[in-house]
């Protein structure tokens, strides 16, 4: 059994130490991975977005099962160009992805199907866009239509804040492209949580939930990034709550979008947030989530590539969790997710039983590595609880010597 992994981030190597529990597994393969992550798989030098080498790739290798991670391969058609070879795959067509591709889209979608979401309105002209603005007032929520690397929502407290992002997207292109349609929305209070599931057209497995820290600093603090941590499960999550989100958004949404003509394959995300009228979705995305996976997989018991075998076959892979609870710190590059400095030597962080070391962004150069990247590192534990987990974390954060070119969140998971 031969498996391509497609991406190069965290997400990736935690997907890449699951898969690897495997007996069967001859060879993993990662296109194109970090420099962490060559002991476990090979490194193939092909940017993700290079569908048509990818595609030539797996053919030559003869690989069994392709996964991948970050969504602008999916946007792009990977998975319908992987199709057409006979390739497997799990992932979603270029048709499926728009639900995390096209914000529009996916607002509509969840009107049509009554899943339970912010109120909101499409705008292309400017003047219309600030005309609602007026009209609502503020807080409220701005978002680019497509795929902005998780810059494109600008949670506005003022209208001013709002008139200027709709300057910004609609009159200045800030985010071109993906930037000319927006969605405004109605702004929701609530804890966040993120849902994950294995879907196949409309069977759905759902994983453990997870709460990533979006945040630069501590105690919520600061500019968003790609998230600063994250852990699992979330004790102030209800089981009724926990539920309702399974039934009422991950089943209706495959159920939907194997109605539209869109059969859902692969790793349905939900971004929730906990409102007085129970769980409503703030974005999908059609992937794992990135640091989410680095917590979530850790306490999945089943085998992964089993899961996603059983999955393809139609067949319940019958999930398991360990007791417990898993945390994940990142270690960042000083001045993410502003302008920051690469090639700072890493430091040293030891082994210890109860913690593991996750690669984002980490290159090698003359045998030694060193950052390439805004995350650079997630250190992760798995303990009884969740407060025994972040502990183990930081008691091996806390020996690293930073020399004013990494820092962290000390506050993830309290
Ligand atoms: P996204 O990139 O869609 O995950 O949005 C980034 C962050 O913006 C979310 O994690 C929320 O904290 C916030 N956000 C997005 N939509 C809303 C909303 N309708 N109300 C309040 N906060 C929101
Ligand atoms: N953690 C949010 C995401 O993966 O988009």
């Amino acid at each position: 059994m031969k498996i391509l992994v497609v991406g190069r981030g965290g997400r990736e190597h935690s997907m890449i130490k699951k898969l690897k529990e495997n007996q069967q597994l001859d060879k993993i393969y990662v296109a194109p991975g970090n420099a962490g992550m060559g002991e476990e798989a090979e490194c193939v030098p092909i940017d993700e977005m290079h569908i048509e080498e990818l595609a030539a790739f797996a053919k030559e290798a003869a690989i069994d099962l392709t996964i991948v991670g970050p969504e602008d391969p999916l946007d792009a058609g990977i998975t319908n160009r992987f199709q057409q070879e006979n390739l497997a795959i799990f992932a979603p067509t270029k048709e499926a992805a728009k639900l995390e591709g096209s914000k529009s889209y996916a607002k509509d979608f969840m009107k049509k199907y009554g899943i339970p979401t912010a109120s909101y309105g499409v705008f292309h002209d400017a003047e219309k866009a600030k005309k609602r603005i007026s009209e609502t007032g503020a807080p409220i929520v701005v978002k680019a239509d497509g795929l902005a690397a998780g810059k494109g929502v600008i949670v506005a407290m003022t209208e001013v804040e709002a008139i200027q992002a709709i300057d910004d997207m609609l009159v200045d292109k800030t985010f071109e492209q993906a930037g000319s349609t927006i969605v405004i929305e109605e702004y929701l209070e609530g804890s966040e949580f993120s849902l994950m599931a294995f879907v196949h057209e409309d069977k759905v497995y759902p994983m453990m939930a997870a709460r990533d820290h979006k945040r630069a600093f501590d105690h919520d603090q600061g500019p968003n990034t790609g998230g600063m941590g994250a852990f699992s499960p979330i004790p102030d999550l209800t089981a009724e709550a926990y539920q309702f989100a399974v039934e009422q958004i991950l089943e209706k949404t495959a159920a939907g979008m194997l109605e539209e003509g869109r059969p859902f394959t692969g790793i349905l995300y939900a971004g929730l947030i906990m409102t007085e009228n129970g769980p409503q979705v703030i974005e999908f995305n059609t992937r794992f989530g990135d640091p989410e996976t680095q917590v979530v997989l850790p306490l999945l018991k089943n085998d992964l590539v089993q899961v996603m075998q059983d999955v393809l076959a139609k067949k319940n892979p019958n999930l398991e969790w360990y007791p417990g609870a898993c945390v994940g710190v990142v270690l960042a590059s000083e001045g993410y997710p502003g302008t920051y400095r690469r090639g700072k030597l890493l430091p040293q962080l030891g082994t210890s039983t109860d913690t593991f070391i996750i690669h984002a962004g980490t290159k090698k150069v003359d045998g030694k590595l060193v950052s390439d990247g805004g995350r650079v590192l997630l250190v992760g534990g798995r303990a009884e609880t969740l407060s025994q987990a972040a502990a183990n974390v930081y008691q091996q954060l806390d020996k690293a010597e930073l020399n004013g070119n990494f820092f962290y969140r000390n506050d993830i998971a309290q």
